[in-house]
């Protein structure tokens, strides 16, 4: 059966002809409609997630957090994917019911590609791609760090173009200048590690489970940022977080040499020294880029920008220098599907359809939106 937009078998387009057909023909249908519903897939790391959007506001979203990389430190790859196929249909069936839409009503399937682990995004893509076939509808393809930016076009009040975005999570840290919302250039980014990198590896080596960002957020809410710790010097707009993981190391193992319950005795400021001078680490830069363009809409997005301390600071910022600050609400800045499903409304008002050959990227520039 094919999807009853496509009209495919009324014009008897054979099999390897339909994506040609799907890119040129359907869009143009239902953007006369202006009623266009996307599935959205997200599956780039450990979070299964799926959901619907309707003309780019959110249905639902639904995300099943994998709780079996805890006590590992880190994402494990090979379990991410295997937990990933577990999850994805329920999810999918489970996102399409609380829209309360029918399948036939959806006009897209939109879907992370890349960056993240080839395995976990093969599950999503490979779903979408199948689904997208099996109803004949378009594919679309989102960066993941484009994504993550357009949390913010799924409430009101939108930002203005150009926007200016740091997108902190996991994998990546990036100042973005948006002019339009599928055109991002990249004004600065991390030389080594991400800030969720550092809050993660910091919680490792503090005895935390993972991810530890949202549990060193909580604990220096009872703490002072009373221990110093180096901040990188680049002289542009890029990041560096390698560094103060080594200090922390190093800082670590002198004080347990004095005191081998220093880090139990101090967690909470531990916890709040590492977490101010990653914050005002992310918002020199940031503050600097907001300087140096004159840009007045400016926002953060991504795991870190969860975080209480960072959300804060932006507000601070925009009273002190001047500019509209723009926060996601929470459920929208750790992975999701919303996220994918406004981009992938953006992407179909300007007809950006993929083919079914799509490859998932573990590496991917943002220029390749
Ligand atoms: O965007 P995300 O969900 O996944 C990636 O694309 O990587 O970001 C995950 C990152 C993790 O490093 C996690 O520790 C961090 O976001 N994170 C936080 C907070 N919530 C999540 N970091 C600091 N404070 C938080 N409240
Ligand atoms: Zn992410």
């Amino acid at each position: 059966m094919y999807h009853k937009d496509a009209n495919i078998s009324q014009n008897g387009v054979r099999c390897k002809n339909i994506y040609f057909f799907l890119n040129t023909t359907i869009s143009l249908d239902n953007i006369a409609k202006k009623e266009i519903y996307i599935l959205a897939i997200e599956s780039s790391c450990d979070d299964t997630s799926a959901a619907v959007v309707h003309n780019g506001k959110v249905l639902s979203n639904v995300v099943s957090s994998q709780t079996e990389h805890i006590n590992f430190g880190g994402v494990v790859p090979e379990v991410a994917g295997r937990q990933h196929i577990l999850y994805i249909l329920p999810v999918i069936d489970e996102a399409i019911r609380q829209a309360g839409i029918s399948k036939e009503e959806i006009n897209a399937v939109a879907c992370t590609v890349g960056p993240g682990l080839l395995g976990s995004l093969m599950v999503g893509l490979s779903t979408a791609k199948s689904l997208a076939m099996s109803w004949g509808i378009p594919l679309i393809g989102v960066h993941h760090m484009h994504a993550h930016v357009m949390a913010h076009f799924a409430d009101d009040p939108i930002p203005s173009f150009p926007f200016l975005c740091l997108i902190v999570s996991g994998g990546h840290t990036l100042i973005i200048k948006m002019d339009d919302f599928l055109t991002v250039q990249v004004l600065g980014t991390t030389i080594d590690d991400a800030a969720g990198e550092a809050f993660d590896k910091t919680g490792k080596m503090l005895g935390l489970s993972y991810p530890a960002g949202p549990i060193i957020d909580e604990m220096s809410k009872k703490g002072k940022p009373i221990y110093e710790f180096p901040k990188a010097k680049l002289a542009n707009l890029d990041y560096s977080f390698s560094g103060l993981k080594t200090a922390i190391m190093y800082f670590l193992q002198q004080e347990l040499s004095k005191n081998p319950n220093f880090i139990s005795d101090n967690i909470n400021d531990i916890c709040a020294s590492v977490q101010h001078v990653i914050v005002n680490t992310l918002m020199e830069k940031l503050i600097k880029a907001i300087t140096s363009t004159g840009i007045t809409h400016v926002g953060i997005a991504g795991g870190v920008s969860a975080n209480s301390a960072l959300r804060q600071a932006l507000i601070d910022a925009s009273i002190k220098y001047n500019f509209t600050p723009h926060i996601p609400r929470f459920a929208y800045c750790t992975d999701n599907a919303a996220m994918v499903g406004v981009t992938g409304y953006y992407k179909y008002l300007e007809r950006r359809f993929d083919q079914l050959d799509l490859k998932p990227s573990a590496r991917m520039d943002l220029l390749q939106l």
